[in-house]
């Protein structure tokens, strides 16, 4: 086990008030698609000040490069607005990287990145994570919305997975898992 579950809702608890007490006036809050929604969910619901949310999708061109393009936009104009963007993991940075430099060219009052995990040794770029939930290892993970070819995102905690053996057969770790 990475993060078990009430670890990790005594970290998503943490988070929601840390987010509450530096933006008092509220806050935007952008997700990425999809593996962050478990985590988005549960968090704003551990915060006490105003919070809107919107959702962007992205597809990468191609694996490890950090090329990635949008494929749904937000619906929301941030310009002026402060925004945090949300993400399950953050590993080598390089998705978040783009991202970032998209959000920036809007013009946002000011832009924060909030991640439930944080792989810091995996980093090529530098990129600044102002609220983490827990650092972990250069471990491959699965659950609570962390997936291996969409498979494991409902598990209420996070685990190591095998990545060579999930290559082989995506549901390698079904039956030990759900306990089947
Ligand atoms: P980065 O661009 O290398 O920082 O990767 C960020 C994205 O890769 C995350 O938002 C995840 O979708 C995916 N990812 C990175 N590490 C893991 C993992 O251990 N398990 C599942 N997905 C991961």
């Amino acid at each position: 086990m990475v993060v078990g579950g009430d670890e990790l809702r005594a970290g998503v608890r943490r988070l929601g008030a840390e987010l509450s007490q530096a933006y008092p006036e509220g806050v935007l809050l952008v997700a990425i698609l999809r593996g962050s929604i478990w985590f988005l969910a549960d968090l704003v619901r551990a915060m006490s000040c105003p919070v809107e949310v919107d959702f962007m999708a992205i597809s990468s061109y191609a694996e490890g490069t950090g090329r990635v393009r949008i494929v749904k936009d937000l619906d929301l104009d941030i310009n002026q607005r402060h925004v945090v963007l949300v993400e399950d993991v953050v590993d080598t940075g390089l998705t978040l990287t783009y991202v970032l430099g998209e959000l920036r060219r809007r013009e946002p009052a000011s832009l924060e990145v909030c991640a439930l995990l944080d792989k810091t040794t995996r980093r090529i770029v530098p990129t600044p994570v102002r609220f983490v939930g827990f650092e972990v290892a250069d471990d491959f993970v699965l659950g609570y919305g962390l997936d291996f070819a969409g498979r494991y995102r409902n598990l209420d905690f996070v685990v190591a997975g095998d990545l060579s053996a999930l290559r082989e057969d995506p549901d390698a770790h079904v039956a030990d898992l759900y306990g089947r």
